[in-house]
Order: C-alpha cells, then structure tokens, then sequence
C-alpha cells in the first residue's frame, strides 16, 4: 500500500487549500493517530497519520479507500508537498502512470443495490472456486446472465481471466458473502442457483452457506419451479442439509447420488479420484413470491447537540451484539468543538462493515456513502441513532 514517511511536522493548516488537484477539508484528531481528510477527482477519503518516534507515517485509511490508486498517491504526494517536512521514504510515485485493467465483469455490491436490472434469464453461482462450472454453463446459454458469487480473490482473478480468454459476455462476478447477496435480488427473477462443493465447515457448521436463511431466501429469488442445486462430496454437509430440508416439509426435493454432470470442477475430479460418493440435492420453488421493498433510508434522527463529553463517556464501549447484528463504537476523533468523528464496524457478524459517521451539533451522516442497505445493516443504523441519542444527558 502507498505511504510516505515524513520528518516530525507540525498540523498543515487548512484553509480550503487545493494542492495539485487535491482538496485537504479538515483534519480529525486522537490520542494515536489523525485522520486528514481529502478530496480528489470527486472522491472523499482519509489519509490515516501515525506519530513514531521523530517520524510521521502518512497512508491510505483502510475503510475509505477509494480506487484508481492512483487518486491515493495523487494525494499522498500532494500532502508530502503543503506540509513542507523532509521525505524520508515514499513508494508513492505515480510516474509510470500504470493503466489498471478494466474489470467490466467484475460488479461491486453496489451495483446490484442501485443498478441491476434484466429480462434476460439469471443464474446465481455460490463460490466458484476455479469457476469451471459457471464458465461452462455460460458458454452453453450466451442468452442467461450468471451471477458468480465468491469472496477468495484470487479465484476471481483466475475466472476473470477465463472471461477474456473464452470472451464470455454474460457473466458478472461479485466479490461478496453469498449468504448476505441475495438480499438484493428481486423476487421471482432467478432460474437456478447452483452451490457446487461448498466448504463442508464441520467444526464450525454456523459458517455453512446452507441454512434455514439461505434456502428460504433461495426459494424466494428463484422463479416458480427454479431450483437450488446442492452439490457435495461430504457426507456431513449432505446429512446436514437433509436435517435442513425437514424444516421444509413442503417444498419438493429430489437427491441423486454419485450423477456425473457435463462439467466437472476441480474439486470434483480430485474426489472422484479418490472413490468418493457425491450428492445432488436439488430443491425446487413452488410458489410465487411477494416483492421485497429494500430500505435505503439511512438518516439519522438526533434529538439534541451532541458534545464531546457525550460522546467519550456515554457511547458503550463494548461492541452491543444482537440478535443477527452488532455496532462496536470503535474510535472517537475530534474535528473541532462541536464536530467528531466517530469510526465504528456494524452489521451482520458475517460481513461486518466499516465506516466513519462525522457529527455535527445534532447532525449525523455516514461519511463517503450510506451503508449497503443489508436489513443487518438496517438494524444497526436504527441502534447507532438509538446510541447517539442516548449519549445526550
Ligand atoms: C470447496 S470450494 C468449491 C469451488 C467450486 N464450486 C468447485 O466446485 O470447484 C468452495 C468455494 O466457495 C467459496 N466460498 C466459501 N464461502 C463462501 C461464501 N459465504 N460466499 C461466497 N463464496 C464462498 C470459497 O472461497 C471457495 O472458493
């Protein structure tokens, strides 16, 4: 990651200064580290600044990173330059001026939130892996949109690279928690969902992809008679989903065992190697479903001025657990008198997620974006506004 390390320097002062196309708007302070906030190319973010020693480490805040990278080093560079100290080290040259790979089948969680829409046919894909199976089925129905799910990065690369090589149009892939996805698909839209192999988890079985949630949010994507294709070579993970499946009485399913498919994946060929029994649970959708409206509002609800007396000794300290979501009030910086920012993580326990709320008086935003409108999420913001205003004595 970029950073530069600076001699000891003093706070640059901020008076709407623009230094080579970066905007510096204020600094947030605490007892280890400040938070600078910039702008650049119309994006808001941190650089994060830690005192060690005689030295000044200036780099990119992990929760608001923003992309191109070289926005980040644009900013870096420019900070090196107002604050006038000596540079003792920097990896945050922007000379080659690096042309980053397009990734036009690569979507952000956000996209499906906001812009995702489609008459075509959609399949979804639960992890991927090398995405044999996924690139198969595409090149066999070119009319079908797939939806691959995946959150171990590499394998999205490799799946990517296939993308190119084959020039496969109708896949998007989503580097995202598959048990958190489907929220924001709408109902009676999918055909199948496929979830090939998934990791058995069999000491940790709350981690399985497979759940009551999961099934009943299947069944309410997918179209009437859509399928959800189970496929394992764990004979845990297909008892497991039996048991499942008696929560279900009514929904139609069907268990084939040791079915060779058109495809086999990776995984798949090591198994059969070995001899292994394989399963296919297929459980089928029967009724139509009714839409689901998602809540994006995320504003906050602040009965009176907040002080920083308020903040520092009313916020709870521990993280305040739930059930199916959290907040943790992680950090405290101060702006100026009357305005703080406050770092916290919130959400589900799956995928937790980061983010900075900057309060003013008795205004509260989420700084860079709202979160992704999850209903975990939803449920935490409506606590965060109940812990703000609980903080007022
Ligand atoms: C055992 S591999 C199987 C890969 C592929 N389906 C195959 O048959 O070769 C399981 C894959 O699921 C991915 N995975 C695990 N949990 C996931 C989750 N919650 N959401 C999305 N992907 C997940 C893992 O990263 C891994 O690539």
């Amino acid at each position: 990651m970029p950073h530069i390390l600076t001699r000891k320097h003093k706070d640059i002062e901020i008076t709407n200064n623009v230094i080579d196309g970066v905007k510096f708007n204020y600094i947030a302070h605490s007892t280890y580290e400040d938070k600078i906030c910039v702008s650049c190319e119309g994006k808001n973010f941190f650089l994060t600044k830690l005192t060690k020693e005689d030295n000044h480490l200036i780099k990119i805040d992990s929760s608001t990173r923003v992309t191109p990278i070289k926005i980040v080093k644009q900013a870096l560079n420019a900070y090196a330059k107002i604050c006038g100290a000596e540079v003792l080290f920097s990896n945050a040259s922007n000379d080659n001026n690096r042309l980053e790979p397009k990734k036009e089948y690569l979507k952000e969680i956000t996209y499906f939130v906001d812009e995702f829409s489609t008459t075509k046919d959609i399949c979804v894909e639960v992890g991927f892996g090398s995405g044999r199976h996924m690139l198969y089925q595409a090149e066999q129905n070119p009319d079908t949109i797939y939806i691959g799910l995946e959150i171990h990065t590499p394998s999205i690369e490799q799946m990517l690279k296939q993308v190119k090589i084959k020039d496969i149009k109708n896949v998007y892939a989503v580097n995202y928690d598959a048990r958190l996805f489907l929220e924001f698909l709408q109902s009676n839209s999918v055909s199948q969902v496929f979830v090939h192999f998934p990791v058995p988890w069999d000491k940790k079985p709350h981690r399985r992809v497979m759940s009551d949630e999961f099934i009943e949010e299947c069944m309410r994507v997918l179209k009437v008679d859509g399928s959800l294709e189970l496929r394992t070579d764990s004979p845990n993970y297909f008892e497991y989903n039996e048991e499942l499946l008696t929560h279900f009485p009514s929904y139609k399913s069907i268990i084939v065992k040791n079915q060779d498919l058109a495809i086999s994946s990776k995984y798949e060929d090591r198994w059969k190697k070995q001899g292994k029994d394989i399963w296919d649970v297929t459980i089928y959708s029967k009724d139509e479903s009714s839409d689901i409206i998602i809540n994006k509002d995320f504003s906050f609800d602040i009965k009176n001025n907040i002080s920083q007396e308020n903040l520092e000794n009313n916020l709870p300290q521990k993280p305040v657990v739930k059930d199916g979501y959290f907040v943790h009030m992680e950090h405290l910086y101060v702006i100026n008198n009357n305005k703080f920012l406050l770092h916290l993580t919130m959400g589900s326990f799956n995928k937790p997620l980061a983010k900075y709320v900057v309060i003013e008086n008795s205004q509260a935003n989420y700084f860079q974006s709202n979160p992704i409108p999850t209903s975990a999420n939803q449920d935490a913001h409506k606590l965060i506004n109940e812990l703000l205003n609980k903080a007022i004595v």
